[in-house]
C-alpha cells in the first residue's frame, strides 16, 4: 500500500481504502462535519460512523459537499446493538441511509454480537440480524455486510447460520491487544480485519517501546501504532478532530516497520482493552 486510497480486495468482489477515518465522539455536528472534510479533503477516502456515533447526518452531508465522485469514498456505518434481529435492523439500516442521505451504504457492520450474557439464544438472534444485512445487499441498500466486535465463537456459529459470511471484521486492535485468535480465524476464512482504537485511544503515546521505535523511524508514536496495523493486513480506522493530526495518522506510507519493531510490538501483548469485551458487554440488553 502507497497512499491511502490504495484498496484491499474484499472477500464479496468490492474493494474497500487501506486507511479509514474513525468518527466516533465526534457527535458535535460542526465538528463532526469540518473534521470530515478534512479528512477528505487530506486525502483519505473511507470513513467509519455509525449509527450510536450521532455524526452519521455531518458525515453523509461532508461526503456529498467535498466534491468528489461518490464511488471514491467508501462510507461504512453500524447497526447498534438495541437493534438485534431482522425487522428492526432493516429499519436501522434504512434510518441510518436516511441520514447519511446517501443511495447507499459500502458498507455496513453489525456493531456488536449478541451474547450469552444478554441473550438464552444469541446464536439465532445473530443469525436474525444479519439476515437483514444479507437483504440489505440484495437490495443494493449495502455493497458489503460485515460485523464488529465478533470473537471466533461468534463467527463459527454464524458461519452455520448464513448464505454470505462477513466481509470484514472490525474489532478492537493496537499494540497490547492483537486477538491473535480472532486475526488467524479471519484470515483463514478470507475476512478483512479493521483496527479499531488503532493508537489505543491516544493511551499508548507514552509507551517507551513504541516511542523507542518511533524515534527510530522518525515519525511519531501515532504513526507506528497505524504503520504497524497495516503491516499485518489489519486495515487501520484512526480518529482526530485536529487536521494536523489526521494529517500525520496518514503519513506512514514512506517508512516500514522491521522484524525487530514488530517483535517488540508483538512483545507488549497483554490483552489490554480500553473497550468493551464482546461477551461481557451490555449494550445488548434492552
Ligand atoms: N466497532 C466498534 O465497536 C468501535 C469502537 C471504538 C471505535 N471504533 C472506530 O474506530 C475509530 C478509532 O478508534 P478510537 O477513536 O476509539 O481511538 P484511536 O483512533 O485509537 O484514538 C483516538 C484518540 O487519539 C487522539 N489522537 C489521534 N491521532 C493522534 C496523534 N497523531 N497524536 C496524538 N493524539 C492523537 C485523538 O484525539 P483528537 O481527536 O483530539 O486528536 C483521540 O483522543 C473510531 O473513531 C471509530 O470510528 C469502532
Amino acid at each position: 500500500m502507497d497512499r491511502a486510497s490504495d484498496r484491499f480486495a474484499l472477500a464479496d468482489g468490492n474493494f474497500i481504502p487501506c486507511l479509514g477515518f474513525g468518527t466516533y465522539l465526534i457527535d458535535d455536528p460542526i465538528v463532526a462535519y469540518r473534521s470530515v472534510a478534512d479528512a477528505l479533503e487530506l486525502g483519505y477516502r473511507h470513513i467509519d460512523t455509525a449509527a450510536i456515533y450521532r455524526n452519521e447526518e455531518s458525515v453523509g452531508k461532508a461526503v456529498r459537499d467535498s466534491g468528489l465522485s461518490r464511488s471514491e469514498i467508501f462510507v461504512t456505518s453500524k447497526v447498534w446493538a438495541s437493534e438485534h434481529g431482522y425487522d428492526r435492523a432493516s429499519r436501522a439500516i434504512d434510518a441510518s441511509l436516511k441520514r447519511l442521505g446517501l443511495d447507499y451504504m459500502d458498507m455496513c457492520l453489525v456493531h456488536w454480537p449478541a451474547n450469552a450474557k444478554n441473550y438464552s439464544d444469541w446464536q439465532a438472534v445473530n443469525a436474525d440480524t444479519w439476515r437483514a444485512l444479507e437483504q440489505a445487499k440484495a437490495d443494493g441498500k449495502v455493497k458489503t455486510i460485515g460485523v464488529s466486535n465478533f470473537l471466533v465463537s461468534h463467527l463459527v456459529s454464524l458461519q452455520d447460520n448464513c448464505r454470505i459470511m462477513p466481509a470484514v471484521d472490525q474489532i478492537e486492535y493496537h499494540p497490547g491487544l492483537l486477538q491473535p485468535e480472532t486475526v488467524a480465524f479471519c484470515k483463514s476464512n478470507n475476512i478483512l480485519v479493521e483496527a479499531w482504537s488503532p493508537i489505543g485511544r491516544a493511551r499508548l503515546l507514552d509507551d517507551p517501546t513504541l516511542n523507542s521505535i518511533a524515534h527510530k523511524h522518525g515519525k511519531s508514536v501515532a504513526q507506528v501504532c497505524v504503520k504497524f496495523a497495516l503491516s499485518q493486513g489489519v486495515l487501520p480506522l484512526p480518529k482526530s478532530t485536529h487536521r494536523a493530526r489526521m494529517a500525520e495518522n496518514a503519513d506512514i506510507f514512506d517508512f516500514e516497520l522491521d522484524w525487530s519493531d514488530i517483535g517488540d510490538i508483538e512483545g507488549m501483548e497483554e490483552g489490554k482493552r480500553y473497550g468493551s469485551h464482546p461477551d461481557e458487554q451490555n449494550f445488548c440488553a434492552e
